[in-house]
């Protein structure tokens, strides 16, 4: 019944496509996803095709990048809504739209022809040289759809509003040519580390394709170079070298192929887009100093050229590679539903796109590949670097995809804490204010969450080595994580007045959800201490754990004994235990059994049309939190009404920005987050 009703609320909301959408029209479609600096987006809304909106950088200003084909001499836009005063299109219609993990591809008749634009941002998660190039695909092939063959000419261009957050600002750029056409694009006058409304403002974008007879090329305003492809039909191979700013006669940099006589379906052109920069990140070591890191590829090539050039030639493997894990994480999310496997393959990018592969130069200046470290944006929220309660809803995204990704972005919060610097007991909050700046707390002031984070770094330490067997993490930073443990056991059972993750939601003393994430926390440290042979610390710690559940239960429960409490003793409050999931991902079965199944039943009774909201302060809901608590309800009908409560909002027409977690469970509407990297936690059920 309750399913029912939800499913009605959502179909008076959503209107009808003039195409199919394949799993569903989500938020925001994503482009070009791959680091916190590309990130291009198509906003819906209730729906906008490839050629309806400008796409946009993930904070929703617009990234210029158009497409034009002309067919039998007569032209049609594909990509992006420009404006060309004097000249004559048409747009093309959309027909079809799909997304998996890693692609999302248009289908377009313009004219007598079909257009196939697809646009693929690699997860190459256990290939860190790859992971860590900040470029992705858009690739157009054309088909005849009436058996005749037609001329095809394609079009397309980007904007230097992929290189700032400021349009005033002025950029230069250049062309080569050679095996492979490329734009580079930049300030003229960047500002190392440094962001203008989430944009870095250093580095350069391109824009490229392999070159071939029929390739051609021009740089200038949006309004001449456009105008020029839709009455020639081929650019000039002409550069504009007036630099000026962003958006004075707006600067563009096209490129344009010849396709020829087109019967049956031809080859893909391929395009592929991206934003370089160097050093990418500044992070804190011993002594306060900083030391610059680079991303991972530049141990493989010297110079952008040689890396975009290898990355346009590689396009046949990356397709397949991409293909292969887009069909394998398809059919494992199936194994739960058809709407769980949606939502799964809508987060992929999104969480991968937050993070970046680095290394360190040696004192000799070679790359030192040995020392990695990744880092983390907490995008939207508020730009923090390895938040350690936003890895933590993240996490299973990463334990699915290579756990040793997590090792490594887990490592920089150890490296530093173990340097002495940092002065709290208990778990830093993040390793940065704003990114790419990792400078660490040194004065203890950043977000104190004391319970949540040393919780968290306690459970995804244990969670990392029993997956790899890898006990390096364990080993070198044991004191780190006793001393974390010694503070837990000290505020877990009964703790104080602080904020969880949910920071917006107020602080609270007492939380019972916290209170569980606490003591799982000292029950995997004593899993630790066996793990390293320590079997007195693992059996006084385990002894601790469990007194403290047996404690916990008459403190956390309802009077009704029907749920949870929010808080202890207030019998009329409860949220989603969404930290209970730690204990079936540890495999700890610490809490018992009933709890499971009261949460279960609980939940059943308090749903509303897009969900169950996360605590009973508000009627707002987290899709992440969500998503962990159905992953460890012991009837599928439960589970269920979660699942399909986070697929109705992330389809409900509602929002126009990448997937947000934080939501209203009353009408679908959004709350302030987008594009975080916490989406990874939708993965929650792969990983158990
Ligand atoms: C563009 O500006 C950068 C930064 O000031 C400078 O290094 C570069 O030489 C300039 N390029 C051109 C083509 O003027
Ligand atoms: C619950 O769903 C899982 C996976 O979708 C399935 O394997 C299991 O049989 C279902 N359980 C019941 C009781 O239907
Ligand atoms: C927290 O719970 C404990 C145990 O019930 C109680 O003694 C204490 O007063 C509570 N603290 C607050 C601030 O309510
Ligand atoms: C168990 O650990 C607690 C907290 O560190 C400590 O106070 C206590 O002495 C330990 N007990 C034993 C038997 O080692
Ligand atoms: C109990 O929880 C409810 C819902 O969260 C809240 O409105 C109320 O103020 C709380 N009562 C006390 C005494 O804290």
């Amino acid at each position: 019944m309750l399913r029912l009703i939800s499913f009605l609320f959502f179909f008076a909301y959503v209107q009808a496509l003039d195409w199919t959408a394949t799993p569903f029209n989500p938020p925001s479609i994503p482009l070009a996803v791959r680091t916190p600096y590309l990130s291009a987006w198509l906003p819906q809304g209730s729906g906008a095709a490839l050629n309806d909106v400008w796409p946009t950088f993930w904070t929703g200003s617009v990234l210029g990048w158009a497409g034009f084909v002309k067919v039998d001499g007569t032209a049609y836009s594909f990509l992006g809504s420009a404006n060309v005063p004097g000249a004559t299109f048409q747009k093309a219609a959309q027909t079809s739209f799909i997304f998996t993990s890693t692609q999302s591809t248009f289908v377009l008749v313009a004219g007598p022809v079909q257009l196939t634009v697809s646009f693929l941002s690699p997860v190459d998660a256990t290939d860190l040289v790859k992971q860590s190039i900040p470029l992705a695909y858009m690739t157009v092939s054309a088909a005849s759809t009436d058996g005749a063959e037609h001329s095809v000419r394609v079009y397309t261009d980007i904007s230097a509003e992929w290189v700032s957050g400021d349009t005033s600002l002025t950029v230069n750029w250049t062309t080569s040519t050679g095996n492979v056409v490329a734009h580079q694009v930049q300030l003229t006058d960047p500002s190392v580390l440094s962001e203008v409304n989430d944009h870095t403002q250093y580095g350069s974008a391109f824009y490229s394709t392999i070159s071939t007879d029929r390739t051609t090329y021009q740089t200038g305003a949006d309004v001449m170079v456009r105008a020029q492809f839709i009455s020639n039909g081929v650019l000039p191979n002409t550069q504009d070298t007036d630099f000026r700013a962003v958006s004075d006669n707006w600067p563009v940099f096209a490129l344009a192929s010849d396709l020829g006589s087109v019967s049956s379906s031809t080859d893909s052109l391929i395009f592929a887009v991206g934003h370089i920069r160097d050093p990418a990140i500044s992070y804190i070591i011993a002594n306060n100093g900083h030391q610059a890191r680079s991303l991972y590829f530049w141990s493989q090539y010297s110079d952008a050229a040689s890396l975009i050039e290898s990355f346009l030639q590689g396009y046949p493997d990356a397709h397949s590679q991409a293909s292969a894990f887009d069909s394998q994480v398809e059919s494992d999310a199936y194994a739960i539903s058809e709407d769980y496997a949606g939502v799964v393959a809508l987060s992929i990018r999104q969480a991968m796109g937050s993070m970046e592969v680095t290394i360190s130069k040696s004192t000799d200046g070679s790359w030192n590949t040995d020392d990695v470290l990744v880092f983390m944006k907490e995008i939207s929220s508020d730009g923090n670097v390895n938040t350690v309660d936003v890895i933590f809803p993240a996490w299973p995204v990463l334990l699915y995809t290579n756990p040793t990704l997590g090792k490594h972005l887990l490592e920089p919060l150890f490296r530093y804490q173990a340097t002495g610097q940092y002065p709290n007991a208990w778990s830093i909050h993040d390793i940065g204010s704003s990114y790419p700046k990792a400078y660490g707390h040194n004065d203890g002031g950043d977000e104190a969450m004391p319970v949540e984070e040393s919780g968290n770094m306690l459970i995804m330490s244990l969670s990392y080595a029993q997956r790899t067997g890898d006990n390096t993490h364990l080993t070198t930073y044991f004191d780190l994580l006793d001393q974390w443990t010694q503070f837990l056991i000290t505020d877990a059972l009964i703790p104080a007045n602080q904020i969880s993750t949910d920071d917006f939601a107020g602080s609270l003393a007492n939380q019972t959800n916290l209170a569980i994430k606490g003591i799982i926390g000292i029950r995997a440290m004593a899993e630790i201490a066996s793990l390293l042979g320590n079997t007195a610390k693992s059996d006084n710690y385990t002894s601790i754990a469990e007194s403290y559940v047996t404690r916990w239960q008459t403190l956390a429960v309802s009077d009704s004994g029907e749920h949870l409490t929010l808080s202890y003793g207030n019998s009329s409050s409860w949220g989603l235990s969404y930290n209970l999931y730690a204990d079936k991902l540890l495999g700890l079965n610490l809490f018992p059994t009933s709890v499971y199944e009261t949460q279960t039943a609980w939940y059943k009774t308090v749903t509303e049309p897009f969900g169950i909201p996360l605590d009973t302060r508000h009627t707002y809901t987290k899709s992440d939190w969500e998503i962990w608590t159905s992953a460890f309800m012991t009837d599928n009908e439960t589970r269920d009404i979660f699942i399909l409560a986070v697929r109705n909002w992330a389809s409900d027409g509602r929002s126009s920005q990448p997937l947000g977690d934080w939501y209203e469970t009353l009408n679908g509407n959004p709350e302030g987050f987008r594009a975080r990297p916490v989406v990874g936690g939708h993965l929650a059920f792969l990983v158990l």
